[in-house]
């Protein structure tokens, strides 16, 4: 049985599918897996993702200080017998806030249903929803900057005193009628929490922002999932396969996958350093581990604009990909990784980013 299957997920509305939907295994969609990566994937793939997945806090690597945060607050929930308060998780994709919702879920002893901001698009979805959890759920909205201000009025009462208000009827006959639900917990999820409003985040008792992984973190995760996978590896071959993973577990678990795949054909099963560089290389995998939108965005920084300043819609209508997904997806990792800054003038290529386009910084910047 899946680790997520059955006791965890409740059947409703939302279930299942929607965490399938929202997590790891969107095939071809997945703004943290390089599209190189994705057309081979195969039903077996989508369910050893899931089984990759930590289920515990003290399975999960990582993410150290909002591990001892949430330890403390389950524990100080299960002691006073309450629901934990609302929890808001941020950063880019592919860090684990769905899988830590899991976890929360998990360590509470309750189910977790979960959706997604884009997909309530009725006052009624959103109602559905909240009657059918039970005293102590986890619900989970993923994208939750985009639920629609209507709807995330709503929510507002039901975060606040586990009410809904419901309006029955129209006109000067309408009648306001006010619905208990069980208490619950919402866990947020945004890639953007500059998009929340105020009222929603207020909300939330405690936030939570999300960092890239080291890699040493990204080893002893690639390692752990090698283990799951019952593969060999070794220190230096699961480090390889960590430093190219943009600083993201899902990816680092993706890469381990191909690697061992190719290790099963071009070599004897093990993974070593070399067979992992071998393998990244065939698969096109950049030593930084850049995906081709991110040696896109450097190369127009670089080569198009030799290094000058550039505006994110200029950016974006360069690249044929929306402002918000340069802003939220790809450039948080160029940034952290010192190849592009931001500044008042727009964003700029820095001295990492033309040696890594192999192209002289003198000549330009
Ligand atoms: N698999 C994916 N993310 C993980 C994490 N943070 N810890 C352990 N295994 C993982």
């Amino acid at each position: 049985m899946s680790l997520w299957e059955a006791k965890d997920i409740k059947e409703g509305p939302v279930d299942a599918k929607a965490l399938d939907r929202l997590d790891d295994v969107a095939v071809g969609s997945d703004p943290a897996i390089p599209p190189s990566l994705t057309p081979e994937l195969t039903e077996d793939d989508l369910g050893l993702d899931r089984s990759l997945r930590p289920r515990r806090l003290e399975d999960y690597i990582g993410q150290t200080r909002v591990k001892e945060n949430l330890a403390v607050l389950i524990e100080a929930a299960r002691q006073r017998h309450d629901t934990l308060d609302h929890l808001l998780f941020s950063g880019p994709p592919g860090l684990g806030k769905t899988t830590l919702s899991t976890v929360v879920a998990n360590e509470l002893g309750v189910a977790i249903k979960a959706t997604s901001g884009p997909a309530i698009e009725r006052a009624g979805d959103l109602a559905a929803i909240l009657t059918n959890l039970e005293a102590g759920d986890v619900l989970f909205i993923d994208e939750i900057h985009r639920l629609n201000r209507a709807i995330e009025e709503i929510l507002y009462p039901a975060m606040e005193d586990f009410v809904l208000d419901i309006v029955i009827g129209k006109g000067p006959a309408a009648q306001s009628i006010r619905l208990e639900i069980p208490p619950f917990t919402l866990i947020g999820a945004t890639t953007r929490t500059g998009l929340l409003t105020g009222p929603l985040r207020d909300r939330f008792g405690i936030a939570f922002r999300l960092d890239y992984y080291n890699p040493e973190e990204l080893h002893d995760i690639v390692v752990r999932s090698a283990n799951i996978l019952a593969v060999e590896i070794d220190r230096k071959g699961a480090f390889e396969i960590a430093r190219r993973s943009r600083g993201t577990p899902r990816l680092a678990n993706r890469l381990l996958k191909r690697v061992r795949d190719f290790a099963a054909v071009r070599a004897d099963n093990d993974i070593t350093c070399e067979v992992a560089s071998q393998a990244l290389a065939f698969f096109e995998v950049d030593e930084l581990g850049l995906d081709s939108m991110d040696n896109k965005i450097l190369e127009v920084l670089v080569e198009t604009f030799q290094g000058r300043p550039v505006g994110l819609n200029t950016l974006a209508n360069a690249l044929g990909e929306d402002a918000e997904t340069v802003e939220d997806v790809y450039e948080p990792y160029l940034l952290q990784q010192g190849l592009i800054q931001r500044t008042p003038k727009g964003r700029v290529a820095t001295e990492r980013a033309f040696r890594h386009r192999g192209i002289p910084y003198d000549l330009f910047g």
